[in-house]
Protein backbone atom coordinates (compact mmCIF):
# COMPACT_ATOMS: atom_id res chain seq x y z
CA UNK A 1 0.00 0.00 0.00
CA UNK A 2 1.68 3.40 -1.21
CA UNK A 3 0.24 6.10 1.37
CA UNK A 4 1.48 8.80 0.12
CA UNK A 5 -0.80 11.06 -2.51
CA UNK A 6 0.33 11.23 -6.25
CA UNK A 7 0.67 14.82 -7.45
CA UNK A 8 -1.48 14.95 -10.39
CA UNK A 9 0.45 15.90 -13.63
CA UNK A 10 -2.10 17.77 -15.59
CA UNK A 11 -5.05 20.58 -15.06
CA UNK A 12 -6.95 17.75 -16.49
CA UNK A 13 -6.10 15.63 -13.17
CA UNK A 14 -7.17 18.68 -10.90
CA UNK A 15 -10.51 19.30 -12.79
CA UNK A 16 -11.45 15.57 -11.99
CA UNK A 17 -11.30 16.40 -8.65
CA UNK A 18 -13.19 18.76 -8.65
CA UNK A 19 -10.71 22.10 -8.81
CA UNK A 20 -9.79 23.32 -11.62
CA UNK A 21 -6.54 25.56 -11.95
CA UNK A 22 -9.04 28.50 -13.14
CA UNK A 23 -10.96 27.72 -9.72
CA UNK A 24 -8.19 28.95 -7.07
CA UNK A 25 -4.95 30.41 -9.58
CA UNK A 26 -3.18 27.35 -8.45
CA UNK A 27 -0.25 26.79 -10.67
CA UNK A 28 -1.32 23.61 -13.13
CA UNK A 29 0.62 20.91 -11.03
CA UNK A 30 -0.51 20.86 -7.77
CA UNK A 31 -2.03 18.30 -4.74
CA UNK A 32 -5.44 18.37 -5.04
CA UNK A 33 -7.49 19.29 -1.99
CA UNK A 34 -8.66 15.68 -0.33
CA UNK A 35 -12.22 15.23 0.06
CA UNK A 36 -13.62 14.30 3.64
CA UNK A 37 -13.77 11.13 2.28
CA UNK A 38 -10.52 10.56 1.04
CA UNK A 39 -9.06 12.19 4.40
CA UNK A 40 -10.95 9.26 6.13
CA UNK A 41 -9.59 6.68 4.04
CA UNK A 42 -5.87 7.82 4.70
CA UNK A 43 -6.07 7.99 8.20
CA UNK A 44 -7.97 4.18 8.14
CA UNK A 45 -4.66 3.26 6.31
CA UNK A 46 -2.61 4.83 8.16
CA UNK A 47 -4.10 3.32 11.83
CA UNK A 48 -4.11 0.08 9.89
CA UNK A 49 -0.68 0.24 8.80
CA UNK A 50 0.64 0.66 12.56
CA UNK A 51 -1.67 -1.91 13.37
CA UNK A 52 0.48 -4.02 11.05
CA UNK A 53 3.66 -3.00 12.15
CA UNK A 54 2.73 -3.83 15.74
CA UNK A 55 1.90 -7.06 14.89
CA UNK A 56 4.61 -7.65 12.83
CA UNK A 57 7.82 -6.64 14.93
CA UNK A 58 10.19 -9.32 15.99
CA UNK A 59 8.48 -11.76 14.30
CA UNK A 60 8.52 -13.57 11.03
CA UNK A 61 5.45 -12.96 8.50
CA UNK A 62 4.77 -15.58 5.71
CA UNK A 63 4.41 -14.38 2.44
CA UNK A 64 5.59 -12.59 -0.37
CA UNK A 65 7.55 -9.81 0.72
CA UNK A 66 6.09 -7.00 -1.78
CA UNK A 67 2.93 -7.56 -1.11
CA UNK A 68 3.71 -7.65 2.86
CA UNK A 69 5.56 -4.49 2.73
CA UNK A 70 2.97 -3.12 1.10
CA UNK A 71 1.37 -3.11 4.58
CA UNK A 72 3.71 -0.40 6.21
CA UNK A 73 3.65 2.97 6.62
CA UNK A 74 6.42 4.72 4.95
CA UNK A 75 9.24 5.17 6.49
CA UNK A 76 9.19 2.94 9.23
CA UNK A 77 12.34 1.43 8.84
CA UNK A 78 15.56 2.59 10.05
CA UNK A 79 17.73 0.02 8.55
CA UNK A 80 17.63 -3.02 5.93
CA UNK A 81 19.95 -5.94 5.91
CA UNK A 82 18.82 -8.28 3.68
CA UNK A 83 20.05 -11.57 1.10
CA UNK A 84 17.53 -12.13 -1.36
CA UNK A 85 18.02 -15.00 -4.62
CA UNK A 86 21.02 -14.63 -6.03
CA UNK A 87 19.42 -15.39 -9.26
CA UNK A 88 21.79 -18.80 -10.00
CA UNK A 89 19.32 -21.58 -9.59
CA UNK A 90 20.87 -22.44 -6.32
CA UNK A 91 20.11 -26.06 -5.79
CA UNK A 92 22.54 -27.87 -2.72
CA UNK A 93 23.59 -31.67 -2.48
CA UNK A 94 20.28 -32.43 -0.42
CA UNK A 95 18.24 -30.96 -3.06
CA UNK A 96 16.82 -27.53 -1.11
CA UNK A 97 16.63 -24.57 -3.62
CA UNK A 98 15.73 -21.18 -3.33
CA UNK A 99 12.50 -19.38 -4.25
CA UNK A 100 12.41 -16.74 -7.00
CA UNK A 101 16.47 -18.03 -7.53
CA UNK A 102 15.49 -18.46 -11.10
CA UNK A 103 13.50 -15.30 -12.33
CA UNK A 104 14.15 -10.90 -11.98
CA UNK A 105 10.55 -10.57 -12.06
CA UNK A 106 10.63 -9.85 -7.67
CA UNK A 107 13.11 -7.68 -8.12
CA UNK A 108 11.77 -4.08 -8.54
CA UNK A 109 8.38 -4.87 -6.59
CA UNK A 110 10.37 -5.82 -3.67
CA UNK A 111 13.20 -3.29 -3.85
CA UNK A 112 10.92 -0.14 -4.88
CA UNK A 113 8.72 -1.16 -1.23
CA UNK A 114 11.90 -1.75 0.30
CA UNK A 115 12.97 2.11 -0.51
CA UNK A 116 9.54 3.67 0.55
CA UNK A 117 9.30 1.65 3.58
CA UNK A 118 12.75 2.88 4.71
CA UNK A 119 13.77 5.75 6.59
CA UNK A 120 15.41 9.13 4.22
CA UNK A 121 19.21 9.21 5.02
CA UNK A 122 19.27 5.34 5.75
CA UNK A 123 21.36 2.38 5.19
CA UNK A 124 20.31 -1.15 2.69
CA UNK A 125 22.98 -3.78 3.54
CA UNK A 126 22.43 -6.22 0.60
CA UNK A 127 24.16 -9.56 -0.15
CA UNK A 128 23.58 -10.24 -3.82
CA UNK A 129 24.98 -13.01 -6.33
CA UNK A 130 27.96 -11.57 -8.01
CA UNK A 131 27.60 -13.23 -11.25
CA UNK A 132 24.51 -10.81 -12.05
CA UNK A 133 25.77 -7.62 -10.33
CA UNK A 134 24.66 -5.48 -13.15
CA UNK A 135 20.60 -6.78 -12.76
CA UNK A 136 21.37 -5.92 -8.55
CA UNK A 137 22.85 -2.79 -9.24
CA UNK A 138 20.48 -1.31 -11.92
CA UNK A 139 17.31 -2.43 -10.22
CA UNK A 140 18.98 -0.61 -7.32
CA UNK A 141 19.52 2.40 -8.89
CA UNK A 142 16.13 2.03 -9.95
CA UNK A 143 14.40 2.23 -7.26
CA UNK A 144 16.86 5.49 -5.66
CA UNK A 145 19.33 3.95 -3.74
CA UNK A 146 23.06 4.23 -4.44
CA UNK A 147 26.09 2.16 -3.50
CA UNK A 148 28.22 4.00 -0.73
CA UNK A 149 30.11 0.56 0.63
CA UNK A 150 31.04 -3.00 -0.54
CA UNK A 151 31.53 -5.89 1.99
CA UNK A 152 33.52 -8.96 1.03
CA UNK A 153 33.41 -12.02 3.64
CA UNK A 154 36.64 -14.76 3.10
CA UNK A 155 35.63 -17.93 3.52
CA UNK A 156 37.99 -20.73 4.73
CA UNK A 157 36.10 -23.22 2.01
CA UNK A 158 35.59 -23.12 -1.61
CA UNK A 159 31.69 -23.31 -1.44
CA UNK A 160 31.56 -24.26 -5.50
CA UNK A 161 34.55 -24.48 -7.68
CA UNK A 162 34.51 -24.22 -11.48
CA UNK A 163 36.71 -21.64 -13.55
CA UNK A 164 37.53 -20.45 -9.83
CA UNK A 165 37.39 -21.84 -6.20
CA UNK A 166 35.00 -19.40 -4.98
CA UNK A 167 35.68 -18.21 -1.08
CA UNK A 168 34.01 -15.60 -0.67
CA UNK A 169 30.42 -13.46 -0.27
CA UNK A 170 29.91 -10.14 -0.81
CA UNK A 171 27.31 -7.29 -0.09
CA UNK A 172 26.29 -3.88 -1.16
CA UNK A 173 26.24 -1.47 1.35
CA UNK A 174 23.13 0.98 -0.10
CA UNK A 175 22.36 4.16 0.89
CA UNK A 176 18.94 6.18 0.55
CA UNK A 177 19.65 10.05 0.69
CA UNK A 178 22.52 11.17 2.66
CA UNK A 179 22.89 9.06 5.59
CA UNK A 180 25.35 10.38 8.32
CA UNK A 181 28.50 7.72 7.90
CA UNK A 182 28.99 5.92 11.32
CA UNK A 183 31.52 6.72 14.33
CA UNK A 184 33.23 3.37 14.16
CA UNK A 185 32.70 2.08 10.18
CA UNK A 186 33.23 -1.50 10.19
CA UNK A 187 36.20 -2.61 7.78
CA UNK A 188 35.01 -3.80 4.13
CA UNK A 189 36.84 -7.27 4.32
CA UNK A 190 35.50 -9.57 7.06
CA UNK A 191 36.31 -13.21 8.30
CA UNK A 192 33.57 -15.27 7.89
CA UNK A 193 32.58 -18.67 10.14
CA UNK A 194 30.03 -21.62 8.35
CA UNK A 195 27.05 -22.38 9.72
CA UNK A 196 26.79 -25.88 8.56
CA UNK A 197 23.18 -24.81 7.02
CA UNK A 198 20.98 -26.69 9.08
CA UNK A 199 18.07 -24.80 8.73
CA UNK A 200 18.79 -22.95 5.86
CA UNK A 201 20.56 -23.87 2.14
CA UNK A 202 22.37 -20.64 2.47
CA UNK A 203 22.44 -19.79 6.21
CA UNK A 204 24.35 -16.86 6.91
CA UNK A 205 26.29 -16.58 9.92
CA UNK A 206 24.80 -14.13 12.83
CA UNK A 207 28.43 -13.30 13.38
CA UNK A 208 28.91 -11.75 10.24
CA UNK A 209 25.96 -9.84 10.77
CA UNK A 210 25.74 -8.06 14.26
CA UNK A 211 29.19 -5.82 13.21
CA UNK A 212 26.72 -4.24 10.62
CA UNK A 213 23.58 -3.96 12.33
CA UNK A 214 25.93 -2.44 15.15
CA UNK A 215 26.96 0.03 12.73
CA UNK A 216 24.29 0.79 10.55
CA UNK A 217 21.48 0.86 13.12
CA UNK A 218 20.67 2.24 16.96
CA UNK A 219 19.33 0.31 19.99
CA UNK A 220 15.54 -0.17 19.66
CA UNK A 221 15.61 0.68 16.16
CA UNK A 222 13.51 -1.06 13.29
CA UNK A 223 15.66 -3.74 10.88
CA UNK A 224 13.66 -5.47 8.03
CA UNK A 225 14.46 -8.54 6.50
CA UNK A 226 11.62 -9.39 3.40
CA UNK A 227 14.13 -12.64 2.71
CA UNK A 228 14.46 -13.58 5.66
CA UNK A 229 15.21 -17.35 5.13
CA UNK A 230 15.70 -19.22 8.38
CA UNK A 231 15.56 -15.66 10.46
CA UNK A 232 19.45 -15.30 10.73
CA UNK A 233 19.06 -11.18 10.40
CA UNK A 234 16.73 -11.57 12.80
CA UNK A 235 18.59 -12.78 15.70
CA UNK A 236 21.59 -10.57 14.77
CA UNK A 237 19.19 -7.66 15.40
CA UNK A 238 17.92 -9.15 18.72
CA UNK A 239 20.90 -10.05 19.83
CA UNK A 240 22.34 -6.26 19.44
CA UNK A 241 18.75 -4.98 21.34
CA UNK A 242 17.27 -3.63 17.92
CA UNK A 243 13.64 -4.77 16.84
CA UNK A 244 12.83 -6.90 13.37
CA UNK A 245 10.75 -7.46 10.89
CA UNK A 246 11.26 -10.73 9.10
CA UNK A 247 9.19 -11.63 5.55
CA UNK A 248 10.07 -15.49 4.50
CA UNK A 249 7.93 -17.16 1.14
CA UNK A 250 8.75 -20.34 1.44
CA UNK A 251 6.54 -22.11 4.08
CA UNK A 252 9.49 -24.57 5.27
CA UNK A 253 12.25 -22.25 5.69
CA UNK A 254 9.22 -19.58 7.17
CA UNK A 255 8.20 -22.64 10.05
CA UNK A 256 12.63 -23.58 10.42
CA UNK A 257 12.65 -19.49 11.31
CA UNK A 258 9.58 -19.44 13.68
CA UNK A 259 11.28 -21.94 15.64
CA UNK A 260 14.26 -20.19 15.82
CA UNK A 261 12.77 -17.55 16.89
CA UNK A 262 10.31 -18.87 19.27
CA UNK A 263 13.10 -20.38 20.92
CA UNK A 264 15.07 -16.92 21.95
CA UNK A 265 15.17 -16.62 25.68
CA UNK A 266 11.93 -14.30 26.49
CA UNK A 267 14.70 -10.95 27.11
CA UNK A 268 16.04 -11.17 23.50
CA UNK A 269 12.39 -10.54 22.07
CA UNK A 270 10.85 -8.22 24.42
CA UNK A 271 13.48 -6.08 25.42
CA UNK A 272 12.53 -2.94 23.72
CA UNK A 273 8.97 -3.38 26.43
CA UNK A 274 11.30 -2.22 28.98
CA UNK A 275 12.70 0.96 27.39
CA UNK A 276 12.66 3.96 29.14
CA UNK A 277 10.03 6.66 27.71
CA UNK A 278 12.57 9.01 26.03
CA UNK A 279 12.25 12.55 27.45
CA UNK A 280 8.97 14.44 25.88
CA UNK A 281 9.85 17.58 23.92
CA UNK A 282 9.54 20.40 25.74
CA UNK A 283 6.40 22.11 25.11
CA UNK A 284 5.89 25.56 23.29
CA UNK A 285 4.13 28.00 25.08
CA UNK A 286 1.86 30.52 23.05
CA UNK A 287 2.91 34.00 23.49
CA UNK A 288 0.09 35.62 25.76
CA UNK A 289 -1.75 38.59 23.05
C1 LIG B 1 19.36 -16.28 0.21
S1 LIG B 1 17.98 -16.81 1.10
C2 LIG B 1 18.15 -16.00 2.71
C3 LIG B 1 18.88 -16.84 3.73
C4 LIG B 1 18.99 -16.14 5.06
N1 LIG B 1 19.90 -15.03 4.99
C5 LIG B 1 19.45 -17.07 6.18
O1 LIG B 1 20.47 -16.79 6.83
O2 LIG B 1 18.79 -18.08 6.40
C6 LIG B 1 16.68 -15.91 0.36
C7 LIG B 1 15.31 -16.21 0.89
O3 LIG B 1 14.35 -15.36 0.28
C8 LIG B 1 13.13 -16.09 0.14
N2 LIG B 1 12.31 -15.39 -0.87
C9 LIG B 1 12.44 -15.41 -2.21
N3 LIG B 1 11.55 -14.60 -2.78
C10 LIG B 1 10.82 -14.04 -1.79
C11 LIG B 1 9.75 -13.11 -1.74
N4 LIG B 1 9.22 -12.57 -2.84
N5 LIG B 1 9.23 -12.76 -0.53
C12 LIG B 1 9.75 -13.28 0.61
N6 LIG B 1 10.77 -14.17 0.63
C13 LIG B 1 11.31 -14.55 -0.56
C14 LIG B 1 13.57 -17.50 -0.23
O4 LIG B 1 12.56 -18.45 0.07
C15 LIG B 1 14.84 -17.64 0.62
O5 LIG B 1 14.56 -18.29 1.83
Amino acid sequence: MNTQNTPPTSSAANAHDGQTAADNNAPTVAFPRPTPAQVGERAAALDAATLNIASMVNQITHGDCAKVLRQLPDACANMVLTDPPYLVRYKDRAGRTVANDDNTRWMFPAFSELYRVLKPDSYCVCFYGWSKADRFLSVWRECGFYPVGHFVWAKRYASCVRHSRMMHEQAYLLAKGNPLPPKHPPADVQPWKYTGNRLHPTQKPVDSLTPLIEAYSRPFDLVVDPFAGSASTGVAALSCRRRCLLIEKDAGYYQAAKARLDRLPHHMTAFFLNRQPTKAAPVLQTPKA
